[in-house]
Order: structure tokens, then C-alpha cells, then sequence
């Protein structure tokens, strides 16, 4: 690798979430557009086992129609789960030694193009606390709670924001009282609810069920993607979704994108995963969303707390309902890594608000090295005082 004063942005991309795919077009496009008077990049793929590989030459995706293919190599493998607890040396190709020869790193700091379960819940960034590296968006505690759409809305209820009524069961209740469960659900919602794995993006498990009959079927197929299930009112609403920026000036308010809506069409019921990738008009994006300046001032203001009560960094996408009789607003999910191509709610919010998507990237990465220079000033140890 040439050596020069451009700071090194390792992008991750694949990962082993069933949103893989999903990642290689988001990646694809921040390598793209990634400035590069002051950027180099460095992309390493995640494959679906968790091994990460040195990616290869990325001047293939200055064409539109370029995206990312894993390049599954030993010889370029950086790390692999199973790596843990075993002898190095054993399990080093000579290549791998050599790279980290001097210790000197391939990369400043890490853009986790990456999105789901065991990418954006708080694991990755995990990883690359403990191997002291700057990275892109959430932190670990943010990455996890905002993963998990029962805790996500505990914080976000105790923030004074309404969330849609809902229950939730974990596998080994689900499976010693089922009878017992569904009569619960029966008595204490009204259909149609949504039932939904904690910890899924892309509308994976998610289900509308409209009567009762359908309900238990909804439930078993959500315990196949995660060991905990919620079970929703259905809300009657349009779909709003919020970008929200952190300051480059700590301490300020964050940036809040306008408000766009999600309307799924083509006789797709709700933004099933049909509705996102099956169908290319599955739903269409409205920025601004066609709501009063009152409730887009509400909503804006509730994004802001969202993030806050969530302790988000970075960035995040807060996605909310607001019910078309009452105009009650609902929070809905937070994505900490949302869908990043061009054509993507995030950036496309952002642009609408005044920020391309090139300086987003560049913010995202300033924001990345400003938190961890931060956090390298705290101490570790007790300092007993002068
Ligand atoms: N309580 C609800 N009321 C109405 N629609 C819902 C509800 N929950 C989910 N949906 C529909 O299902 C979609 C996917 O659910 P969501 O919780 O956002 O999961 P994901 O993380 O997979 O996007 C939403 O975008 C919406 O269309
Ligand atoms: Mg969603």
C-alpha cells in the first residue's frame, strides 16, 4: 500500500446478517463517493461465517454498474471469529504475518457499511473498541439497544414518546404457555397486530396478522429469527422517517434532517421485505413528507430526543408512525446503520436538507476520529488528586 497523508477508511461491507446483500449496495456506494483528496480506501468484506477479508482493487466500481464482490482468500484473510482463543501462529498464513508487520494497521478508521444482527447491534463495534480503532456511527451501547425494538421502545417510552401498545415473549415462555399467550394477546390488543423478531431489520420475520387464526403460524415463524417476539397493535398510519446527524461542535443539538414518508404501494399491504427489495416500485419515498409544519416540527423535535434517549452518536434514522385519524405520533424502530446507497432514505433526507452525500461521508468519518481521540483522553485508572 502507498503511503501518503490521506487518512485510510477501512470500509466494511457483506457481514453476516441476512442483510448482506443489502450491504454490498450501501458500501458500494460510499466507496464511490468517498472523497478522495483526503480519503484512501481500504475495503474489507465480512463473509457470511464472520471472516473478514482484504478486499481487491476497487477502481472496477468507478463504473455505475460496479459492486462489491467478496474476495474469499486465506492468503488475505484478516480475522475470523474461530481466531479467538487459539494459538496465532497456528493459524496465521504467512501472508497475514506480513501485513501486520512494524504493527502498522491498513487503516485510520473503520466505516461499518454493514447492516442487522452481528453487524449493527453493538458486536462489530465492539470488536473495534477492544482493538482501540475509530469508527463510523453508534457506539456499542446505542448499536444494541437501538437493534432491539423491545428495549429501543422502553427507552423511548420513558422518554415521554408514545410507542404502539405491544408484548413481548421469549422462546421458553412461547413454548411452555402458547395457549395461554395467544388468549393474552387476544384480550389485550386488537387486530390487525404486527408480529416482529426483536433483533431483525429489512422486515425479516415480520408479519401483519389479522385474526386469530393467523397468529400463532406469525408467532413460531418470528421465533425462527431471534428468541425474543413482539406482538403489536397495528397502527393505522403513514410512515415517517427522520435522518439525524451528530454536531461536528460536541456539545451542540444534533442535525435534523426534514421529514420524509415511506408509502408502500403496489398492493403491498405495510413495507414488507417484498415492498424493499423484491419489487423495484414496492414503495415510493416522499421528502418532504406532505404533513402540516406543526406535526413536521413535532416530529423533527421527537427524532432529536429519540436519538438522545438512546444515546445515539453518529448518526441514526428514526422511523415513526403517525395514525391517520388521531395524528398521534409513535415511534416506530431506530436504524443505527440505515440503508446507505444514494438512492437510500438516510442520505436522501440529508441532501434534502442541505447536505450531500460526499461531505455526509466525511462528516460521518470527522465525527468518527473526533470520538475517539475523546474517549482516548479518559482515564483508565484511579489518578489521585494533586
Ligand atoms: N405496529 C405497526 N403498525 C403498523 N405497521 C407496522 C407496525 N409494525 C411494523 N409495521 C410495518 O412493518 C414494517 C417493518 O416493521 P419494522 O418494525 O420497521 O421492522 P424492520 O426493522 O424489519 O424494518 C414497517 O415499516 C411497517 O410497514
Ligand atoms: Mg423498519
Amino acid at each position: 500500500m502507498i503511503k501518503s497523508n490521506k487518512i485510510r477508511v477501512a470500509v466494511l461491507y457483506g457481514g453476516r446478517s441476512s442483510e448482506h446483500e443489502v450491504s454490498l449496495l450501501s458500501a458500494t456506494n460510499v466507496i464511490q463517493n468517498l472523497d478522495r483528496s483526503r480519503f484512501e480506501v481500504v475495503p474489507i468484506g465480512i463473509d457470511k461465517q464472520g471472516a473478514w477479508f482484504l478486499g481487491e482493487d476497487i477502481s472496477k466500481l468507478s463504473n455505475e454498474s460496479g459492486k462489491l464482490q467478496l474476495q474469499q482468500d486465506s492468503e488475505r484473510m484478516l480475522f475470523t471469529p474461530d481466531l479467538i482463543g487459539k494459538q496465532p501462529a497456528l493459524r496465521h498464513p504467512s501472508q497475514f504475518i506480513s501485513h501486520l508487520k512494524n504493527s502498522e494497521r491498513l487503516f485510520d478508521v473503520v466505516f461499518p457499511a454493514i447492516h442487522g444482527p452481528l453487524c449493527e447491534d453493538g458486536t462489530v463495534q465492539g470488536l473495534l473498541e477492544l482493538a482501540d480503532v475509530p469508527y463510523v456511527g453508534c457506539g456499542v451501547l446505542a448499536s444494541a439497544v437501538g437493534m432491539d425494538k423491545d428495549v429501543a421502545k422502553r427507552l423511548v417510552k420513558n422518554a415521554g414518546i408514545a410507542v404502539p401498545p405491544y408484548l413481548t415473549y421469549k422462546r421458553g415462555e412461547w413454548d411452555k404457555h402458547s395457549l395461554e399467550i395467544c388468549a393474552a394477546i387476544d384480550k389485550a390488543l386488537t387486530y390487525p397486530l404486527f408480529v416482529k423478531p426483536a433483533n431483525t431489520g429489512s422486515s425479516i420475520g415480520v408479519h401483519k396478522v389479522k385474526n386469530t387464526k393467523e397468529l400463532r403460524p406469525a408467532v413460531e415463524n418470528a421465533f425462527l429469527y431471534d428468541t425474543k417476539v413482539l406482538i403489536e397493535q397495528g397502527i393505522d398510519a403513514i410512515e415517517l422517517e427522520v435522518s439525524v446527524l451528530e454536531s461536528l461542535d460536541y456539545g451542540s443539538a444534533p442535525i435534523v434532517s426534514v421529514v420524509g414518508e415511506i408509502r408502500p404501494q403496489n398492493e403491498h399491504e405495510y413495507y414488507s421485505y417484498a415492498a424493499k427489495y423484491l419489487d423495484d416500485n414496492g414503495a415510493a419515498l416522499i421528502i418532504p413528507a406532505p404533513i402540516s409544519n406543526a406535526i413536521e416540527d413535532n416530529i423533527r423535535a421527537m427524532a432529536s430526543t429519540v436519538f438522545a434517549a438512546l444515546e445515539c452518536e453518529g448518526m441514526a434514522r428514526v422511523d415513526l408512525f403517525l395514525e391517520r385519524d388521531t395524528h398521534t405520533v409513535y415511534f416506530n424502530e431506530l436504524n443505527t446503520i440505515p440503508g446507505f446507497t444514494q438512492i437510500s432514505m438516510y442520505p436522501k433526507l440529508m441532501n434534502a436538507s442541505g447536505m450531500n452525500y460526499a461531505d455526509l461521508l466525511t462528516h460521518l468519518i470527522e465525527l468518527a476520529i473526533d470520538r475517539h481521540s475523546r474517549k482516548s483522553r479518559i482515564y483508565r485508572e484511579y489518578a489521585a488528586e494533586a
